[in-house]
């Protein structure tokens, strides 16, 4: 199994934690898992370097803060398995120029700052992902409903690829769990939680302080009418601090519906915001703690680095032989 979260931002956000880490953490019992940084992708839009740094070892202990234990998964950072890259060209060469110009999330971000003005990097984008999950021969990959499509991509290229050359990918499935795919920005519960939102107002960010996501929690838009009941299409914000609700205190949504069905919103959202406080609280300081030791942090990366390379360096290998390169031999061999 593997999954990766992008470093570009000051810190993750509840949709990352909600849709993709709980299930990294619920998994990696289960599954041999591989959990990374993917700094190669971050690079793809305009960014300052010396940021980047510092958040990838952010990233790092919010994964970690986050439960994911690296006694049990290899936590690490893409550019240090260099394989991630090397694969990706070799997929390049099996991707239609056609169908990764159908990529929605690509259409999406170089709409925001106008076609001309987004990178080669940003097209090519999904075929390194491709690569992240095809290097490690992964069945699963936990993600959010957003990343569906790229998993598409990546089953489409080994398929393709298996078929030209010979078995030689795994092919893998998106893991998504469809209760928490999802989550809404508070601010506007018709549009994914982002941290590329302009405003952060309704983004709870994993470095929030308490106070600061309470506040976020009881400023979120809610629905017209006063009626607290689950429902996504009618109720799309309320439907929201439901699901977090449950995510949170793990109660069921309808628990939480019968407790709150008499009262109004402001009663949810009240309540809501201390479970959040709290939650962020916890996370923060836990983050906080790892971040104090870079040492330990960047022994805890290398050392995944390594396991991932048991995997990936072989991968790559017969990825090379199939394709029909000639394997480099020492002078005199
Ligand atoms: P990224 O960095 O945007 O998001 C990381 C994970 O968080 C999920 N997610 C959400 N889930 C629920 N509600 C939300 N509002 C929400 N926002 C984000 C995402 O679906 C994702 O699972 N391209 C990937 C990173 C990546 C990757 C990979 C993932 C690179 N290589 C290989 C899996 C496998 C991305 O940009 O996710």
């Amino acid at each position: 199994m593997l999954s990766g979260a992008q470093p570009t931002a000051d810190s993750y956000h509840l949709g990352n934690y909600i849709g993709a880490f709980r299930q990294w953490v619920a998994l990696q019992d289960e599954f041999e898992a591989f959990y990374f940084i993917p700094d190669l992708h971050a690079i793809t839009v305009e960014y300052d370097p010396a940021l980047l740094r510092e958040r990838t070892y952010v990233a790092a202990a919010q994964m970690l803060a986050a439960g994911v234990d690296p006694s049990r998964s290899a936590l690490f950072v893409q550019s240090h398995v260099p394989e991630h890259a090397q694969l990706a060209w070799v997929l390049g060469g099996v991707t239609g120029f056609g169908e990764a110009s159908r990529m929605t999330q690509f259409k999406d971000k170089s709409a925001r700052g106008g076609q001309d003005s987004a990178s080669v990097g940003l097209f090519t984008y999904p075929i390194l992902m491709a690569a992240d999950i095809l290097v490690y021969q992964a069945d699963k990959v936990p993600v959010g409903e957003d990343q569906r499509q790229h998993v598409e991509l990546t089953r489409n290229l080994a398929q393709r690829f298996n078929h030209r050359f010979g078995e030689t990918f795994t092919v893998p499935e998106a893991h998504i769990v469809r209760a928490t795919a999802k989550i809404y920005d508070l601010q506007d519960p018709t549009s994914k939680m982002s941290g590329s939102s302009a405003s952060h107002a309704g983004v709870i960010d994993l470095s929030d302080t308490a106070k600061q996501a309470a506040k976020k929690v009881r400023s979120a838009v809610t629905d017209s009418g006063a009626e607290i009941r689950f429902d996504p299409e009618q109720k799309p914000g309320i439907s929201n601090l439901l699901t977090i609700f449950s995510v949170l205190t793990d109660r069921s949504v309808d628990d939480l519906v019968a407790e709150f069905a008499d009262q109004q919103y402001g009663h949810l959202k009240v309540a809501l915001g201390e479970v959040v406080g709290d939650f962020v609280q916890q996370f923060g300081s836990r983050t906080r703690e790892l971040l104090e030791d870079r040492g330990e942090l960047d022994r805890i990366l290398a050392e995944g680095a390594a396991r991932a390379r048991e995997v990936a360096v072989p991968t790559l290998a017969a990825v090379y032989e199939a394709s029909g390169f000639v394997a480099p031999r020492p002078a005199g061999a």
